[in-house]
C-alpha cells in the first residue's frame, strides 16, 4: 500500500478515479467539498438535497459522472456537526469510507478527509490516525487461501504547504508500525503445527541477517537453558516433542554503553494447559499464546526500519505446553534460574514459570527498562474485557509513559494493583518459597503479575497482559491477531527516543 502527498489546485481538469470529501451536517462544506461543489455549478449540493443526504455522520453515498469534473467517482461521506467533530468521530468515518473502497473494488484513491479540522488533533496524528485504520481494515490473512483478496493500493492525500513535512513524518512513522502490526499478525495468525518454537527462532535468525548491522541473534537451545539453571522454562516445554528456544534478539543503533530496554515476549506456541490440559471449547485459538513473543518481533520490525537510536534487547521465549509423560505436573517442585523454588499447583499457569526464568536471564544485561507482554491471565479478560491491556508495573515513571503512548494512539491499557501484600500472600506456598497460581481465583490477573514481581526487583519493569486484547473476532466469529500492543510499544519507542513530532 503506497501513501503519497499530492499537492493539487482541483479545477476542472483534474483527472483520477475517486475522491473521498467529507460534509457536515446542514451542508458545511470542508474546504475541498466547497471548491468540488463550485466547480460542479453547484451540482454537488443539489444532488445531496434531492437524496436526503443530511451530511449525518456515517451517511454515505457516491456521485458519478458529476458536471464539470472529470474525477469518476465522488465518495461523499456525512461527518455530523462540524463543532462535534472529533479524534472519534474521524476514525468512525474512515473505517466507512474504507468498506465502501473495498466494496466496489477501488484501487487509488484521492483522500481529501484530512482537511477536516479535529479538535485538539493535528496534521501528524490525524495521518497516523487514518493510516492506521486503513490498514486495520485492509487487512486479510489470505496465506493458506488458493484464492487472495484484493487490495487497494494507493492512497493519496491532499495536504497544504504548511503541513508537509509533518504529513511526511507521519506517513513514514505510520508505515513502520504497519509493518510491525502485519509482521505480528502475520505471524501470530500462524497455525501452532507451523509456527513451533524452531520456525520462531528461525523467523529471528532472518530477521538479524536482513539488519545485519544492528541486529544481532542469540538462541539459548534447551542445553544452554539447562546450564543456565532455566528449570521453570524447562519445565513447561518437557511435554512436547517441540524444543523450548529462547531468543535474544539485540538491536543496537547508538553503539555506546548505555543501558538496554529489554522486551519480552511470551511465546507459547501452543497451550493446551499441560496435564491441567484445558476444555476443548475454542481450545485452538491457544496458537495465539504467543502473541507476546509476535509482539517483539514486530516492534524489533519497526525499530529496525526506523533505525531508531535506541539499544533495545528483544527476547522471544518460545515453548509448547503439552501434556505426555514427560510433562511437568501438578504437586512438582522446580528451582526456578532465581533459586527460588515454585510449587506448580496448575500446570496451565504456565507463562509465568517461562516468564520468571526470562525475567532473571536479563539481569545480565543491567537493563534501564523491562516490559514483559503476555497472553497471561482469562482473569485479564474477566476484569478488562477485549479492548483494554492489563498493565502493572513497580514503578511510577515507566508506568505514567506507557499510559501516554497507549493514549498517544489509542492502544489502551488500564493499570492494575499490585502494591498490596493480600495478593502476596495468595502465593504463599507450604512446601516451596512460592505457589504458581493464587490460593484463591480471585484477582487473577494480578496474583500472575504479583508472582513475575518477585523476580523484578532489581530493574524498572512492567507488565503488559493481552490474554483479551491479542486477538478479536471477525464477523462469523472467527479469532484473527490484533497485532495489539504494537502500536502502543512503538510509540512508547517513539516517544523514549525523541523522534515525534
Ligand atoms: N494462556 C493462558 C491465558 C489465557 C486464557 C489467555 C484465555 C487468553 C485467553 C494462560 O497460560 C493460562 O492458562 N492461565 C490460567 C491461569 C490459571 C490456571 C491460574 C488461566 O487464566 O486460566
Ligand atoms: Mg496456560
Ligand atoms: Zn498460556
Amino acid at each position: 500500500m503506497e501513501y503519497l502527498i499530492e499537492k493539487i489546485n482541483l479545477s476542472k481538469k483534474y483527472k483520477s478515479d475517486c475522491i473521498v470529501i467529507g460534509i457536515f451536517e446542514k451542508y458545511q462544506l470542508s474546504y475541498i467539498a466547497d471548491i468540488l461543489n463550485k466547480i460542479s455549478d453547484n451540482y454537488i449540493l443539489k444532488i445531496l438535497k434531492n437524496n436526503n443526504f443530511k451530511g449525518k455522520i456515517n451517511q454515505i453515498i457516491m456521485l458519478y459522472e458529476v458536471p464539470n469534473i472529470l474525477i469518476k467517482k465522488i465518495l461523499i461521506i456525512g461527518c455530523g456537526m462540524k463543532e462535534k467533530f472529533n479524534r472519534e468521530k474521524n476514525k468512525i468515518i474512515i473505517k466507512k469510507v474504507i468498506n465502501q473502497i473495498k466494496a466496489i473494488n477501488i484501487k487509488d484513491v484521492f483522500w481529501c478527509l484530512t482537511d477536516l479540522i479535529i479538535k485538539n488533533i493535528n496534521i501528524y496524528w490525524n495521518i497516523r490516525d487514518t493510516i492506521k485504520i486503513i490498514e486495520e481494515n485492509i487487512y486479510t490473512f489470505d496465506k493458506f487461501k488458493k484464492i487472495k483478496k484484493y487490495t487497494l493500493s494507493i492512497i493519496k492525500f491532499n495536504i497544504n504547504n504548511n503541513n508537509i513535512q509533518k504529513s511526511q513524518k507521519a506517513i513514514i512513522h505510520a508505515k513502520a508500525i504497519n509493518i510491525g502490526m502485519i509482521k505480528t499478525k502475520n505471524l501470530a495468525n500462524l497455525p501452532p503445527n507451523i509456527c513451533n518454537p524452531e520456525y520462531l527462532s528461525l523467523k529471528t535468525y532472518k530477521l538479524s541477517k536482513k539488519y545485519k548491522k544492528n541486529i544481532s541473534v542469540k538462541i539459548i537451545d534447551e542445553t544452554e537453558m539447562k546450564n543456565l539453571g532455566m528449570n521453570a522454562y524447562l519445565a513447561v516445554g518437557n511435554g512436547s516433542k517441540n524444543k523450548s528456544i529462547m531468543s535474544v534478539i539485540k538491536y543496537d543503533n547508538l553503539f555506546d554503553h548505555s543501558q538496554p530496554i529489554i522486551l519480552i515476549g511470551k511465546g507459547l506456541t501452543f497451550d493446551s494447559g499441560g496435564i491441567s490440559l484445558k476444555p476443548s471449547l475454542n481450545m485452538d485459538e491457544m496458537k495465539y499464546d504467543m502473541c507476546g513473543a509476535a509482539c517483539i518481533y514486530g516492534v524489533i520490525n519497526f525499530i529496525s526500519k526506523l533505525k531508531l537510536p535506541l539499544k533495545i534487547i528483544g527476547i522471544i521465549a518460545a515453548c509448547e505446553n503439552m501434556p505426555d509423560s514427560n510433562s511437568f505436573r501438578p504437586g512438582d517442585i522446580i528451582k526456578t534460574m532465581s533459586g527460588k523454588t515454585v510449587e506448580v499447583i496448575n500446570t496451565d499457569a504456565e507463562g509465568r514459570l517461562v516468564l520468571c526464568d526470562v525475567l532473571t536471564y536479563i539481569n545480565q544485561f543491567n537493563p534501564s527498562i523491562v516490559i514483559d507482554i503476555a497472553t497471561l491471565t482469562g482473569a485479564c479478560v474477566v476484569a478488562l474485557g477485549n479492548n483494554i491491556s492489563g498493565f502493572m508495573s513497580n514503578n511510577l515513571d515507566l508506568s505514567k509513559n506507557i499510559i501516554k503512548a497507549s493514549l498517544d494512539v489509542d492502544d489502551r491499557v488500564w493499570e492494575l494493583p499490585i502494591n498490596d501484600k493480600n495478593y502476596y500472600n495468595e502465593l504463599k506456598s507450604d512446601i516451596a518459597d512460592i505457589r504458581n497460581t493464587g490460593n484463591s481465583n480471585a484477582g487473577g490477573a494480578i496474583t500472575a503479575a504479583c508472582f513475575l514481581s518477585k523476580f523484578t526487583k532489581k530493574y524498572k519493569w512492567a507488565h503488559i497482559d493481552i490474554a483479551g486484547t491479542a486477538w478479536n473476532y471477525n464477523e462469523n466469529n472467527k479469532a484473527f491477531a490484533s497485532g495489539r500492543p504494537v502500536n502502543m510499544l512503538c510509540q512508547f519507542l517513539l516517544n523514549y527516543s525523541n523522534y515525534n513530532n
